[in-house]
């Protein structure tokens, strides 16, 4: 079973392939409406209304050196066992959103998995792209952006190997304290 961020970093390369510049990736995670939604939205070349519901299909695709394209449709397989949601907007003039959510507690819904991974993977390919994460775990968040990371740097590039291996860290310790903290909270009420 695929985590739910490798979908995730399929879904962000159809933007990047669609020419996007701007990217944000955005999960939420609500235990007690019982939600684990997460979303893409980019600033790419866009979908026609017309292509919209033709892209969960297997055989669509627009890339030219293959005749299947999977990543939409195995996501929507992921959102369809668990009895979630899987939304495709094309906004025009402005790019596309894919939102998918899954009930949380459901026992067919994968695990969110390496989201770190995910995000270094994006912001390490070969087409740079300005990349916001939020992350949203009952009440509280998680904000994290490229642009800003890039202006503390200064000369030093994002890809240095050392910001690299600290940005790993300084990811995975957030997301890991978003549930710590908020669990500590829930266990403190009740
Ligand atoms: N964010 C996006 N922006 C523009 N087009 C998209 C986007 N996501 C998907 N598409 C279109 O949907 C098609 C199918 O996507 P997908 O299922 O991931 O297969 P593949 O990427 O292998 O073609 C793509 O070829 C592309 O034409
Ligand atoms: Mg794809």
């Amino acid at each position: 079973m695929e985590d739910l961020s490798q979908h995730i970093l399929d879904i962000a390369f159809n933007s990047l392939e669609a020419g996007a510049t701007d990217l944000t990736i955005t999960v939420r995670e609500d235990t007690v409406a019982n939600i684990l939604a997460f979303g893409v939205l980019d600033n790419g070349r866009g979908i026609t209304q017309n292509d919209i519901p033709k892209i969960t299909d297997p055989f669509f695709t627009t890339k030219k050196h293959k005749r299947v394209g999977l990543g939409v449709p195995l996501l929507q397989e992921a959102v369809q066992r668990c009895g979630g949601n899987l939304e495709i907007k094309a906004l025009p003039r402005k790019g596309t959103s894919v939102t998918a959510v899954f009930p949380h507690d459901h026992l067919d819904r994968a695990p969110l998995g390496d989201i770190t991974g995910t995000l270094i993977a994006l912001i390490t390919g070969r087409q740079p792209v300005n990349l916001t994460y939020r992350h949203k775990y009952n009440n509280r968040n998680f904000l994290f952006n490229t642009r800003k990371l890039c202006i503390h740097l200064g000369a030093i590039p994002l890809q240095t190997p050392e910001v690299l291996v600290w940005l790993q860290n300084y990811l995975d310790e957030n997301i890991a304290n978003l549930r710590r903290e908020t669990n500590e909270e829930l266990g403190r009420t009740g």
